[in-house]
Parts: structure tokens; C-alpha cells; sequence
């Protein structure tokens, strides 16, 4: 495993890291058994880094994550997200009364004095324009309840923004070969301001995996499944906002790319880490052997610019006209 800096933390985090949305919910069912030992998998690979939310199966995520870190001896970073537990998106949810309790229970339910990175969980664009919130950002921070914040965003206009404010240490964006914008003017700025980035729904939701059909069927409590058109939330959070048919066919272009010994996972990860800009990705996985196929992309080598070209084109033929302006 390599590791890289994340911003200005200090830290060294795992370039492959942990997505911890699917061992929580709305990803079907899986069982404790599964999702603990996917998380020592995790540990077992050298992933020290792992992102979740309070809203993950509503706390499940956080309290498998406490409970794998009495399990464990080694220093575990675990950045959490608050602000999905309201039940409608404004900017007035983001008060202080309602920060410092989302904070308290992330708190509780890791088990834990200080929320290592806690990151506003994709709220509106308007709440990139308030200085008040970000002020309640500083305060939890001076009172040791977080040691460092971030954002997770949904638009590249918004991880702009984000990025001036000057605490704003990580962002959290959808980066894969199916969303190439952030490599234009993002990667660059937040480069040149030291601000980490967090590579998340690396895989496409499992469009990249290559293991997906036309005929593949996902259970009632699965976003692949209640979300494929945006129901629910955000539609690029489902397949990357690629309809689906599509997505399979551009993942065959890309499965002709693989360099012998490399999976699909693998090569969409390692396509990832081409980009100095990001600190890591953070792909999810519901059981050991996921993560261990995935962590392997870390050492594995880089690709070469004909390949990375050939991923480009792909896009531009097929993907870029579907979300390239949209997030
Ligand atoms: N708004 C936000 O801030 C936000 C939104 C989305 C995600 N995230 C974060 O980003 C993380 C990653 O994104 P994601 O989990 O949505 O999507 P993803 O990483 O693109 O896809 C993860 C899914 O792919 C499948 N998979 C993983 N490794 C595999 C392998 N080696 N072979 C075959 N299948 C494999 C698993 O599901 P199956 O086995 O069921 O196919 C897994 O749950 C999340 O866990 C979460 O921490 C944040």
C-alpha cells in the first residue's frame, strides 16, 4: 500500500482507501459478520483512512467503525459527514444547534472524543456562501469536538468554491473514468491550496467492476435498484449518473485496455491514482475479498499515457456528453 498526503493535516492516508456507505445501507443486505471482516481486510491491506457518515444505515456504518477500531491497534483516520439527517436540504438546517448535535452522535456512535475529519455531506450550493456555518466549522474545531473539516460536494463548481475557504482541508468529489471534469480546473486549484482530495464512488457504483450485466438485478433496499433515476437522492450518486446500458458498454471498451494480471476494479482504481492531485480513493466493499482485490491496485503498476488516451476517448465518445456539464 502507498500512502499520501491529505491537505494540510499531516496525515499519510492509504491511496486506496475504504468507502463505508454499503457496510451501513442502502446497498441490500449485509450481514455484521460481512462488514467486519471486509473493515479487517481493510486494516489487514494497510488502509489506514476511512470515510462514512452518520446516515450510513443511520449510525451502522459508524458504530462497525468504532467497534473495528477496539479491535485494532493501529491508527485508524475516520472522516464522517453531517447533514443528510435533515428532511429537507436548506441552508437554515446547517445551524448551530443542528451541527453540534449531528457532531455529538458521530461522536457517540464512533466512540470517540474528537471526530478526526467531518465533512459537510453534499449540502446546497447556497450553504458555500455562508460564513456563518463555516465559522460553527472553526468553533468545534477550537472546542476539540473535530480535529479538521472538509466538504463532500457534488459539483465542481461547488469543491471551487469550497476550496476558499481557508480551513476547508479535504473535498470529497465523484471521480472516475466515467466523471472526468474535475481533472480540468479542480485537480489544479486545490493542488496550488493543499486541499486533499477524496476520489469517492470510484467504481461506478460497480459499472467498473465489469462484473455487471443487462440482466443484473439488485434488491429493493439497493440505490442500483431505488435510486437508477434519481428517486431518491442525487442521481449521479448511482452509476455515476450513467444510464446504465451505456455504462456496460463502455465498460467492454474499457475491459480491452486491461493490462495482463489487472482486473477491472483494479484498473479503474489505478486509473484514479494517475492523478497526483488525489490523496485517495475510496471505494466501498461489502466483503474481504472485495477489499483485498481493490487495496492490490495501490502497488500495482501505472498506466501508460496510450492507455490513459485510449480512457479519454471513451469518455469523450461515449460518457462526456451525458454528465460532463451536469456535476
Ligand atoms: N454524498 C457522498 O458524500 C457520497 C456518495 C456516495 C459515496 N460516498 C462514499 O464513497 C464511497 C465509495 O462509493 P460507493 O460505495 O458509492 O461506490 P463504489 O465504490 O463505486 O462501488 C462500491 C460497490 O462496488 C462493488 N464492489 C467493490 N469492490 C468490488 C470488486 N473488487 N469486485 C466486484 N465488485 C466490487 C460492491 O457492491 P456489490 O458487491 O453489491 O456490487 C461495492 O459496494 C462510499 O462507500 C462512501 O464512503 C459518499
Amino acid at each position: 500500500m502507498n500512502y499520501r498526503a491529505l491537505g494540510r493535516t499531516g496525515w499519510k492516508v492509504s491511496d486506496v482507501s475504504f468507502g463505508a456507505w454499503a457496510i451501513g445501507g442502502s446497498w441490500g443486505q449485509v450481514s455484521e459478520k460481512d462488514a467486519l471482516a471486509a473493515l479487517h481486510q481493510a486494516v489487514d491491506s494497510g488502509v489506514n483512512f476511512i470515510d462514512t457518515a452518520d446516515v450510513y444505515g443511520d449510525g451502522r456504518s459508524e458504530r462497525l467503525i468504532a467497534q473495528l477500531r477496539k479491535e485494532r491497534k493501529q491508527e485508524i483516520i475516520v472522516a464522517t459527514k453531517a447533514g443528510r439527517r435533515l428532511p429537507h436540504q436548506t441552508v437554515e438546517g446547517y445551524s448551530r444547534a443542528n451541527l453540534t448535535e449531528w457532531v455529538e452522535d458521530s461522536l457517540r456512535n464512533l466512540s470517540t472524543d474528537a471526530l478526526d475529519l467531518l465533512q459537510l455531506h453534499c449540502p446546497p450550493t447556497e450553504v458555500y456562501y455562508q460564513p456563518e456555518i463555516f465559522d460553527v466549522l472553526d468553533d468545534l474545531a477550537k472546542a476539540g469536538k473535530i480535529r479538521y473539516y472538509g466538504v463532500s460536494v457534488q459539483k465542481v463548481d461547488e469543491g471551487l468554491k469550497a476550496i476558499e475557504w481557508p480551513n476547508v482541508q479535504s473535498v470529497q468529489i465523484i471521480f472516475n473514468c466515467f466523471r472526468q471534469r474535475p481533472t480540468e480546473l479542480f485537480f489544479a486549484q486545490a493542488k496550488a491550496k493543499q486541499v486533499g482530495i477524496l476520489a469517492r464512488v470510484p467504481l461506478a457504483s460497480g459499472l467498473l467492476t465489469g462484473k455487471l450485466q443487462p440482466t443484473s438485478t439488485f434488491a429493493a433496499d439497493d440505490h442500483r435498484n431505488f435510486n437508477r433515476h434519481g428517486e431518491s437522492f442525487d442521481v449521479g450518486e448511482t452509476f455515476s449518473g450513467v444510464d446504465y446500458d451505456l455504462g456496460l458498454q463502455a465498460a467492454e471498451e474499457i475491459r480491452q485496455l486491461l493490462p495482463a494480471g489487472m482486473s477491472m476494479s483494479q484498473f479503474a482504481l489505478r486509473w484514479i491514482l494517475m492523478f497526483d492531485a488525489v490523496s485517495c480513493a475510496i471505494p466501498g466493499g461489502k466483503r474481504p475479498e472485495q477489499v483485498a482485490e481493490n487495496c492490490c491496485a495501490s502497488d500495482m503498476p501505472g498506466l501508460s499515457a496510450e492507455t490513459m488516451a485510449k480512457v479519454r476517448r471513451i469518455y469523450d465518445e461515449k460518457i462526456r456528453a451525458f454528465v460532463h456539464q451536469r456535476w
